[in-house]
């Protein structure tokens, strides 16, 4: 993949390496993922990414470059995601966020998800509310 270096280096920046750079590169050459990114100036500015199986789609990862946040790109790029799901036949999608990601949570409720319920414990240090909306 052409980006993959900077797409990983900002995943890394957003996530702190939750993903390692092979299971990253393993998601993205999967023909169920689904990735859009947004370039600001030249330079990768955000990217997210999810899955389509059947009529179902997951969003696992979306992020900004923190000097680039605030602008409603995450929103404008989710929006994309959704399109693209739409087009592989996703009906839904579904999500899981740690319960004290309020930036997220405010983007995923103002993208239209509605939380569904919460995994206690489900990271090693908090729960995760799991949300979906209707494609
Ligand atoms: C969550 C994240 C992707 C938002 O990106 P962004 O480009 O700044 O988001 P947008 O500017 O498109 O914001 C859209 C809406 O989300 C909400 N939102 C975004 N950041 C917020 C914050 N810090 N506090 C409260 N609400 C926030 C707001 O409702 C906002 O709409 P508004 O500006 O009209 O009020 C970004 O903060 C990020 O990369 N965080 C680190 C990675 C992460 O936690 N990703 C989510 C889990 S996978």
């Amino acid at each position: 993949m052409k980006d993959f270096e900077e797409l990983y280096a900002l995943e890394t920046e957003c996530f702190g390496g939750s993903w390692t750079r092979e299971m990253l590169l393993a998601e993205l050459e999967n023909p169920l993922t689904v990735l859009v990114c947004k370039r600001v100036d030249g330079i990768v500015a955000a990217f997210a990414f999810g899955r389509v199986a059947v009529d179902e789609a997951e969003l696992f990862q979306i992020g900004t470059r923190p000097e680039l946040r605030g602008r409603g790109i995450a929103k404008s790029l989710l929006e994309r995601l959704h399109d693209k799901m739409r087009k592989k036949g996703a009906a839904v999608c579904f999500l899981e966020v740690r319960s004290r990601n309020a930036a997220a949570i405010a983007l995923y409720e103002k993208s239209g998800y509605e939380r569904i319920s919460v995994r206690s414990g489900y990271y090693p240090d908090d729960d995760a509310v799991v949300m979906r909306k209707v494609l």
